[in-house]
C-alpha cells in the first residue's frame, strides 16, 4: 500500500551542528545531509560550541565554514553571554535569534546572574524598520527557571521563544502567559514526545539530555498543548554526541533527531493523534512565521504515509550514527525532497549540496 502525499519543506528551529570545535560528532556536511533525509529544507544552528557564536568573527567563521557544503539551508541563532552584548545590533540582522542559556548544559554559555540577564534582554533589539519581524530570545529555562525567563521578557518586552519544553508546569506558565498577552512562542522536542523516563532506564546513557526525558503525565500534557494550540512547533534538538563519548565515564547530554522527527510525526498522524494540517503548521508554518524564514520556491517533501519500517542506526546519515529510536517501527516515510526544483534525496541517495546560508 502507498499514499504519496506532498508536504512543504520542513524547519527546524533547534539543531547543533558542531562545526567548528566538534566535528568528531557532526559537520556542516553531515548534518545536513541529515537534515535532508529527514525532510527538513531550514535549520538553526545553536551557538554552544567549544568556541561560542558570541563574537561577529565567531559567527563569520561558521559562515565561512558552512559555504558551498550545505545540502538543506542553514541560519544561525546568535549566543548570549556578558562579552556578547556589545555585538547584538552588529549581527542582529545576520542571525535568527539570540539563544540564552539559563541552565547548565554541553557548553560553556551559562547565564544566571540577575545583571546581565537584565543586561542581555535589555540590549537585544527590538525595535524594527516597517515590515520587519522581531527575532526572538530563545531560553534554554527548564522549570522554575521559565518563570524568570517569562518575567525578564515581560519587563524589556521581548519576543521570547521557549525551547524544548518538557514539563506539565512549563506547559501551564506558557498558557498563562499567552493569554497575558506577552509575545511568546515555544517549542517541543520530538523525543519528548515519544519517550519518557521509562524508556531512559533501557536507553542509558544513550537516553540523556537535556530537558531529561520525563514522565507519561508530563507526556500527556505535551500533546495536550499540542492539541490546543500552546506549543508551537516541534524542533528536533538534534544534538549529536558519539558512542565512544556516549560510552564513556562522563556522558554528554543530547541525542540526534533530524531523520526520526518526520517519521515519528507521521506515524502520530497515523495513529490518529496528529492531523496533517497540524504537522504542517508545527514544523514548517509557525517556525517559519515565528523566525521570519525566508520562502524557499518550489521546495515540497514528498512522503509516503503508509509504508511502515523500523527506524535503524545503520541507515543514518548523521555522522553519530545512532539515534534513541532505532528498532521503533514507524509507518511514514520520506520519500523525496526538492530544493528550489532540483531533486536532493530520492529516498536513498543525497545530491548536493545546494544549500544556502541564511538569511
Ligand atoms: C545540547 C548539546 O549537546 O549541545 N544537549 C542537550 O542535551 N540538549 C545542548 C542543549 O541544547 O541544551
Ligand atoms: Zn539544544
Amino acid at each position: 500500500m502507498s499514499k504519496i502525499i506532498r508536504l512543504p519543506g520542513l524547519i527546524d528551529p533547534h539543531v547543533h551542528l558542531r562545526e567548528p570545535g566538534a566535528t568528531q560528532k557532526e559537520d556542516f556536511e553531515t548534518g545536513t545531509k541529515a537534515a535532508i533525509a529527514g525532510g527538513y529544507t531550514v535549520v538553526l544552528d545553536m551557538p554552544n560550541n567549544p568556541i561560542p557564536t558570541i563574537s561577529p568573527q565567531a559567527l563569520q567563521e561558521k559562515i565561512d565554514l558552512a559555504k558551498g557544503r550545505i545540502y538543506a539551508d542553514v541560519g544561525f541563532h546568535f549566543g548570549a553571554s556578558s562579552k556578547s552584548i556589545k555585538y547584538f545590533t552588529e549581527v542582529f540582522s545576520r542571525v535568527f535569534g539570540l539563544k540564552v542559556y539559563m541552565n547548565q548544559t554541553t557548553g560553556d554559555l551559562l547565564m544566571e546572574d540577575d545583571q546581565t540577564l537584565e543586561a542581555v534582554f535589555s540590549a537585544w533589539p527590538k525595535d524594527l524598520p516597517a515590515g520587519r519581524q522581531g527575532k526572538p530570545i530563545l531560553v534554554h529555562a527548564e522549570g522554575e527557571t521559565l518563570q524568570r525567563a517569562i518575567s525578564l521578557a515581560k519587563k524589556f518586552g521581548s519576543k521570547l521563544h521557549v525551547c524544548h519544553v518538557s514539563l506539565e508546569k512549563e506547559v501551564e506558565l506558557i498558557k498563562e502567559a499567552k493569554a497575558n498577552g506577552l509575545n511568546l512562542s515555544c517549542e517541543v522536542s520530538c523525543h519528548h514526545l515519544f519517550l519518557t523516563d521509562e524508556d531512559a532506564k533501557r536507553l542509558g546513557s544513550f537516553g540523556i539530555m537535556n530537558p531529561p526525558l520525563s514522565s507519561r503525565e508530563d507526556q500527556k500534557a505535551l500533546w495536550e498543548g499540542i492539541e490546543d494550540g500552546t506549543i508551537d512547533m516541534i524542533g528536533s534538538d538534534h544534538a549529536p554526541h558519539t558512542k565512544e563519548e556516549k560510552q564513556g565515564g562522563k556522558p554528554p547530554y543530547g541525542v540526534p533527531g533530524l531523520e526520526t522527527t518526520l517519521p515519528l510525526l507521521l506515524t502520530a498522524v497515523s495513529d490518529g493523534k496528529l492531523t496533517i494540517e497540524r504537522l504542517i503548521e508545527l514544523t514548517s508554518t509557525n517556525p517559519r512565521k515565528v523566525f521570519g524564514i525566508p520562502e524557499q520556491e518550489d521546495t515540497f517533501v514528498e512522503v509516503d504515509m503508509e509504508e511502515s519500517y523500523v527506524i535503524e542506526n545503520q541507515n543514518l546519515q548523521t555522522k553519530c550514527s545512532w539515534t534513541p529510536f532505532a528498532g521503533m517501527q514507524v509507518t511514514g516515510k520520506v520519500k523525496k525532497v526538492i530544493l528550489r526544483g532540483k531533486m536532493v534525496y530520492d529516498g536513498k541517495n543525497i545530491f548536493g549540496p545546494y544549500g544556502r546560508i541564511l538569511p
